[in-house]
């Protein structure tokens, strides 16, 4: 179903090679940092609405992730406690005077939340939390694609500080990156091309569902989707879900928006290309991973569970990638260290063409693409060769690795 057979043939770098075969690579002066934070994103894209008067789809809610790691020689130690990790987006301090969210937000979600402050509580600023698996979060941050100075800007830097006994010990910036480019207005028209003028394009979204679906949404505004389909970042049921709704009753009328991938109709889109990594350098766009609507459509699909997996397409002899059954933002390589953190975010697999996905990896190894400089997180290189799976110990027990080097 997928069209990947064309991508069969994987090549490997011979850089690549280099480093992992343990011949002499230019790697920069080790850093006399004693811990290393790296952030990433759990999406890669955030959408939400701008306007939330008529309907909603998704609020702001965006979710930053940060690995903090202690160097040492042979054995970097993931921290999970004993520190501070904190977060702050330079430049993009409010959103509520940015969107119109929080004036719907009891209607919508029937909670009060403070203006600025998201649907989990976390700010525009504020500290992360340990997952229990290895990195820190901070969930549902309202960040919204305004800067302070009206820019508009889809990929705006936090930074990450770690802080350990008072003392700022770790700092990184890791994109939070959100639009509001959901091209609907392409084909949803307020003029009476439809036998209806409606007030706006949401009206018309709504007068059209309506019509054909025997509802009274038009009547009700604010309209939350959730409220009847299951969106599965929402924790909302509901047959058929969002998803299953949108991709099958629009794969058969995408030819009217006339784009070269349909999918920027309603995804970011034709300015933001939320696709801006190492893939789309090579040519590949949406489709290449998901199939098509109809595929993403597909009844067999569990929506934001059933999503394309590296090792599709990826063989690579000698490396393991996703733990089965387990997404990519969700899964760990190199004795635990989780993907995104060497690779970055799903859709933003640095190298990047956007600059700003490459700021970290430039700050901690002097050049963007895959954190592939053993110093990042080795105070010096490791004699052993770079194993790039998941050991079955991964959740680091210190005991179990005495024992083993014990035993050997
Ligand atoms: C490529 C054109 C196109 C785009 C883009 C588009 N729509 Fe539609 N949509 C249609 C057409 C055509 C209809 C059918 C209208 C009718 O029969 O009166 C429709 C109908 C609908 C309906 C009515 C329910 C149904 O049976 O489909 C909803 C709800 C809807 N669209 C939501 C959206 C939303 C939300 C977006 C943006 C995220 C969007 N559409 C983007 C073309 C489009
Ligand atoms: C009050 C409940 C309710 C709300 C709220 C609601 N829908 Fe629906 N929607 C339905 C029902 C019922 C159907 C028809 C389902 C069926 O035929 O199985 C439907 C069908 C659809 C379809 C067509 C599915 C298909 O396969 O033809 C689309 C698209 C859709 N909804 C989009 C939306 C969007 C977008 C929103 C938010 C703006 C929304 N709905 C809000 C109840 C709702
Ligand atoms: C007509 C609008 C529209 C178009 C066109 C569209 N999408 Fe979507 N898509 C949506 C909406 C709305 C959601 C959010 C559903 C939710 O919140 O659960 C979504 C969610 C998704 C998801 C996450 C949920 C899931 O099913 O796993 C994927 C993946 C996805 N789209 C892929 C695509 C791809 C690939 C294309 C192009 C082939 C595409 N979409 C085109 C409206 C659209
Ligand atoms: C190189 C393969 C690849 C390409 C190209 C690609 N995706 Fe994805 N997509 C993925 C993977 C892998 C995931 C699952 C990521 C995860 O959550 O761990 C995903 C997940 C998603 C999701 C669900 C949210 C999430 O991150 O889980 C949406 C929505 C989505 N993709 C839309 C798109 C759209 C729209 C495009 C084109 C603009 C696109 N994708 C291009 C691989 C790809
Ligand atoms: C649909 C197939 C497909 C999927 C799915 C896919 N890739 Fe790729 N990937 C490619 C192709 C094709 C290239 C570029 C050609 C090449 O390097 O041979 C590539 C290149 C890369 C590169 C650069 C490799 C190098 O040596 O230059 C990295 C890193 C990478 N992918 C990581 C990932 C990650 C991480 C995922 C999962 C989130 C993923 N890929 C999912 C097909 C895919
Ligand atoms: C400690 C850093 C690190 C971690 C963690 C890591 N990788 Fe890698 N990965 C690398 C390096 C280094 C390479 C080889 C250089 C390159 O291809 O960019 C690589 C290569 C890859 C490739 C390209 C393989 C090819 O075909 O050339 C994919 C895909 C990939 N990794 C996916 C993953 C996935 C999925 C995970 C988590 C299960 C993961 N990586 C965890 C560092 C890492
Ligand atoms: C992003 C951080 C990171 C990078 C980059 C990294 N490592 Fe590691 N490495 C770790 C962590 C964390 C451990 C786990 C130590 C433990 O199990 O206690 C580890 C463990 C190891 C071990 C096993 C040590 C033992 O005794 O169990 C070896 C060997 C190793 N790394 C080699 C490498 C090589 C070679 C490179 C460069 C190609 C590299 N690593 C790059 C974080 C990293």
């Amino acid at each position: 179903m997928h069209n990947l057979r064309r991508f069969l043939t994987v090549s490997t770098s011979v850089l690549a090679l280099a480093v992992l075969s343990g011949c002499p690579t230019p790697n920069p002066p080790a850093s006399s940092n004693k811990v290393v934070v790296l952030g990433y994103n759990d999406l890669g894209m955030h959408c939400m609405n701008e306007d939330f008067s008529e309907i909603m789809i998704l609020p702001p809610y965006n979710t930053l992730h940060a690995q903090v790691i202690e160097r040492r020689g042979e054995e970097p130690r993931i921290l999970q406690s004993g520190v501070t990790v904190s977060y702050t987006i330079p430049g993009n301090t409010t959103s509520s005077d940015k969107t119109n969210f929080w004036d719907y937000v009891e209607d919508l979600f029937g909670v009060s939340v403070d203006p600025d402050v998201g649907l989990t509580g976390n700010g525009l600023s504020g500290t992360m939390v340990p997952t229990g698996t290895n990195d820190w979060v901070a969930t549902g941050i309202p960040v919204t694609p305004v800067m302070d100075n009206d820019d508009l800007n889809p990929y705006p830097l936090a930074t990450i500080t770690v802080n350990r006994s008072g003392e700022d010990v770790a700092t990184t910036q890791a994109v939070v990156p959100v639009s509001w480019e959901i091209s609907c207005n392409l084909c949803h028209a307020t003029d009476a091309s439809d036998g209806q003028a409606d007030a706006s394009v949401a009206m018309d979204i709504l007068t059209d569902h309506d019509r054909l679906h025997s509802t009274t949404l038009a009547s009700q505004t604010p309209v939350a989707c959730m409220e009847c389909h299951a969106q599965a970042p929402l924790g909302t049921t509901g047959d058929p879900s969002l998803s299953h709704a949108m991709h099958g009753a629009h794969a058969s009328r995408m030819a009217a928006a006339n784009l070269q991938v349909d999918c920027y109709a309603c995804h970011p889109g034709q300015v933001t290309q939320c696709l801006r990594d190492v893939h789309y350098a090579n040519g590949m766009t949406c489709v290449d991973c998901h199939g098509d609507m109809t595929d993403v459509a597909d009844p067999s699909r569990q929506p934001w569970a059933d999503e394309p997996r590296c090792d599709d397409c990826h063989n690579k002899s000698g490396f393991e990638f996703e733990q089965p059954g387990t997404l990519y933002r969700d899964s760990k390589g190199h004795h635990g260290v989780h993907c995104a953190a060497c690779h970055g975010s799903p859709h933003a697999i640095t190298p990047s063409v956007e600059d700003a996905d490459n700021v970290q990896a430039i700050a901690l190894q002097g050049h963007a693409g895959t954190i592939d400089t053993c110093t990042v997180c080795h105070t010096q290189r490791p004699d052993d060769h770079f194993d790039h799976r998941l050991d079955d110990d991964g959740d680091e027990d210190e005991d179990d690795k005495l024992l083993v080097s014990a035993l050997q």
